[in-house]
């Protein structure tokens, strides 16, 4: 089997826009590959993060994981800070980067821009990223479309890392979905859903409550053509709802859009809702209880000690490729 790797920060409690283009694909994904999910906690504290905070989300994400049908019997399940390798290989991959291509990743450029203050991680964030890809030798990495730039330099690092220091690294692939590699913030069809949004109208969090859903389904923006209709480029905002019923409807756009046929956005709003809603109860209970048992911690502990397996022998290879190892 070929080994799949993929993460999600826990900056944040995950939107629907996470689950759709990344998390969806994680559980898809783990029967057909040897599949390694992280929770990245070493990305989230390059923006400031509050320490109780962090932990509460760290345990949440990775009870999310489970709980959206990620199954530690086939995938590994980890946390970052747990397996040393990443922080001592993102080292060497630093050292390895040129300055002007950190400063053109359009993150860093949007990050920076939102931040009063820049720390210096928030520059070299991508060779974390490269570092948690290429120590699981992955050829395949989920994920959506914002991270497409990162993965193009990962990649582009694996080809320049192998031809000075020897063909040691796998070059990654990434996988989109095909519909749901972006899905748009509800108030505003031009900006991507995002979990760190100030404004909370414009996402869905996985564990918001059904109530809060509806409310937010209604309050999305629409258009005034009043027809349900595909067509990213003058209803922006329903093809983005349309998106979302279809990953989680398993319907196609084209079946929704027959079914929608003369009924106007009030019934297709009741009708999204109703489905976010009772798609969330069952995930949103599990990860509770997952939340107050032991049996977490264990998995945690348990795929902590996987992955260190995996990423030490990495690390010990590329250690002795670049002259480290005497
Ligand atoms: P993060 O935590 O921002 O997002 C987690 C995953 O969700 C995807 N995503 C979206 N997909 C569709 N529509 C959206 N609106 C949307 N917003 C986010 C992201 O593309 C991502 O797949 N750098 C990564 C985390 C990371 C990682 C890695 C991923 C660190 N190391 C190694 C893969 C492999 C990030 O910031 O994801």
């Amino acid at each position: 089997k070929e080994n799949i790797f993929s993460g999600v920060q826990p900056s944040g409690i995950p939107t629907i826009g996470n689950y759709i283009g990344a998390m969806k694909s994680f559980v898809d994904l783990q029967d057909q590959y040897n599949a390694t999910y992280c929770v990245v906690n070493q990305h989230a504290i390059t923006v400031p993060q509050d320490p109780e905070k962090l932990r509460k989300m760290t345990r949440q994400l990775a009870a999310l994981y489970i709980a959206l049908g990620v199954d530690p019997k086939k995938s590994t399940i980890f946390v970052q800070s747990d397996v040393p390798a990443h922080a001592q290989l993102a080292w060497i991959i630093q050292c390895l980067t040129g300055l002007g291509e950190l400063e053109r990743m359009t993150q860093f450029k949007d990050k920076s821009a939102k931040n009063e203050t820049v720390n210096a991680g928030l520059l070299t964030y991508p060779t974390l990223m490269v570092g948690d890809i290429v120590l699981y030798k992955a050829k395949y990495v989920p994920v959506g479309e914002d991270q497409k730039q990162h993965m193009e330099l990962t990649r582009n690092f694996v080809d320049r890392f192998n031809s000075r220091f020897g063909g040691i690294l796998v070059k990654p692939d990434i996988i989109t979905p095909k519909e749901g590699g972006r899905i748009m913030s509800l108030q505003d069809p031009t900006s991507k859903m995002s979990k760190s949004d100030s404004n909370p109208k414009g996402f869905i969090s996985l564990m918001d409550e059904p109530k809060t859903v509806v409310k937010k389904i209604k309050s999305a923006m629409t258009d005034s053509l009043g027809q349900v209709n595909y067509d990213k480029e003058n209803q922006a905002a329903i093809s983005n709802l349309l998106v979302i019923y279809s990953n989680l409807s398993g319907q196609s756009i084209d079946q929704l859009v027959a079914q929608y046929d003369g009924k106007g956005y009030g019934q297709f709003k009741t009708d999204l809702a109703d489905l976010v809603a009772s798609f969330l109860e069952p995930i949103q209970s599990k990860v509770n209880q997952l939340m107050s048992s032991s049996d977490l911690t264990d998995i945690l502990s348990e795929g902590a000690k996987k992955a260190s397996q995996t990423a030490n022998e990495t690390l010990a290879e590329i250690e002795a490729a670049v002259g480290l190892r005497y």
